[in-house]
């Protein structure tokens, strides 16, 4: 157990790929309800630090609490099923399938009814399939895709893409919600949405963790943002502390500016 003031706690975590350090002793805590940024340059360990936190892959130090529980050595669908959600910087959505079916997806995977029980089309099966479809019909009115469930993944405009993956994260009800690179390859209209959507979310009670470059969005919707450079934070605090730090410019304009 640890300190449960906090919904996400990473502890001294390190990782390294072959000889790279891809994160060198992070730390950080992570507040409920608040909109947390993580930013830095290419290869600063952000989407890395998704993964470990998120069971892709273990760390190769430290410790990460979530709600006071450890989350080291968990699967992905562990972490899942414990109420922490995410999309991937490259959208991985089924592109032949519907809106709705992309999102329920999502939800079978946590249901109870195993794939015999499904076959046989019990009384429970019923029922969870109908709790599913209310909640997936929920999730697209709420991320605004409710006039697009039954249009195919494939057709859609990128921004509508990127809302389809996130409301399938958000249909299995996560209280921590990371979103690497939301509006990257968005347009201006787009990206704007985007920023809408997630301050929709914030205002539900869940904690997002969010991985940009769009230094406007970052700068226009974080609560507090911590700054990677090659895997070590840097620097951490409001978007104003952030963007008068030295370290944080010198590490996106190098040492000349
Ligand atoms: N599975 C992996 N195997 C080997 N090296 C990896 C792996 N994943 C990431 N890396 C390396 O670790 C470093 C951090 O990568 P990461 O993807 O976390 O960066 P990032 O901050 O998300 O960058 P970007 O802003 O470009 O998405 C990079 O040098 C990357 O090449
Ligand atoms: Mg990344």
């Amino acid at each position: 157990m640890s300190n449960s003031n906090y919904i996400l706690e990473l502890k001294d975590i390190s990782k390294n790929f072959g000889g790279l350090q891809a994160i060198n002793r992070l730390s950080f805590q992570v507040e409920k309800g608040l909109i947390f940024s993580i930013i830095g340059p290419n290869g600063a360990g952000k989407t890395t630090a998704i993964n470990l936190i998120t069971g892709i892959y273990p760390p190769g130090s430290g410790d990460i609490f979530f709600e006071g529980q450890k989350l080291i050595r968990k699967r992905p669908y562990q972490v899942a099923h414990m109420g922490i959600g995410r999309t991937f910087q490259n959208i991985q959505v089924f592109r032949n399938m519907t809106v709705r079916e992309n999102v329920m997806v999502g939800l079978h995977t946590k249901s109870h009814s195993g794939f015999l029980k499904c076959l046989l089309q019990t009384p429970m099966v019923r029922k969870e399939e109908k709790i599913i479809r209310q909640k997936t019909d929920e999730t697209l009115k709420f991320l605004d895709l409710d006039s697009k469930a039954d249009l195919r993944v494939a057709g859609l405009p990128y921004g509508d893409q990127k809302r389809v993956e996130i409301a399938r994260a958000l249909a299995m009800e996560p209280r921590l919600l990371f979103l690497d690179e939301p509006v990257a390859g968005l347009n201006l209209q787009e990206t704007k949405e985007m920023s809408r959507t997630i301050l929709k979310i914030r205002e539900k009670g869940i904690t997002i963790i969010l991985v940009e470059h769009d230094m406007n969005l970052i700068m226009g919707i974080s609560n507090i943002i911590t700054v990677l450079n090659y895997g070590e934070k840097i620097a951490e605090g409001s978007s104003k502390e952030i963007q008068n730090n030295p370290k944080v410019i010198e590490a996106y304009l190098g040492k000349e500016f």
